[in-house]
């Protein structure tokens, strides 16, 4: 025979259950009042987003190498280095984007064929203009990035694609390309 103390513990966890099976019913009610979407179109809009990005993102992470290596004249230790840190940051611009793909199903654009192809940033082969003209070069890429960026920010909040992790992400990544921009163009001014 139960003592009353067992008997209200029991009647305790029974309550507990009775609320928690409520809770769980209504959770799975208020699940099934949101409007359905179409994840799978608006999720390879996104990929293909993304991946068009990322080859920019390469573009501009090669041309500030490029810089890095081949600027000349009397600030070239300066350039060189603050090039140097823009470039280390390119690193882990490209491994985040790439991942990002992943994160929501896709596959990255990994080979350097691809991402030229896919890249519409202009590349000059041969040619080594002057330290300003190389900074002007980048800041004018930087502007087109986050254009593009701001785009796809745009993108997240359409029905079909709705995705607040992918705009939080953009979001951050548009913060650092204007940071990256500001320096750059704080080189400019005499
Ligand atoms: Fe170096």
């Amino acid at each position: 025979m139960r003592t009353t103390a067992e008997q209200k513990i029991r009647d305790k966890s029974d309550r507990d259950e009775s609320t928690t099976n409520r809770k769980r019913q209504k959770a799975q009610e208020a699940l099934r009042s949101i409007p359905p979407v179409s994840p799978a179109k608006g999720t390879n809009e996104m990929i293909l987003s993304i991946n068009a990005l990322l080859a920019n993102e390469f573009t501009l992470f090669t041309k500030t190498l490029n810089y890095h290596w081949n600027v000349t004249g009397p600030r070239f230790h300066s350039v060189h280095q603050f090039l140097e840190e823009h470039y280390k940051q390119f690193l882990t611009i490209i491994d985040d984007v790439a991942e990002r793909v992943r994160e929501i199903g896709g596959r990255p654009t990994s080979t350097l064929k691809e991402l030229q192809d896919k890249s519409f940033l202009i590349e000059r082969p041969g040619v080594f203009p002057r330290t300003s003209e190389m900074i002007a070069d980048l800041l004018s890429d930087h502007e087109t990035v986050q254009t593009q960026i701001k785009a796809i920010i745009k993108q997240c909040d359409q029905s079909d694609n709705f995705d607040p992790v992918t705009e939080d992400f953009m979001t951050n990544l548009l913060k650092q390309h204007e940071e990256m921009s500001w320096m750059l163009k704080s080189h400019l001014d005499t």
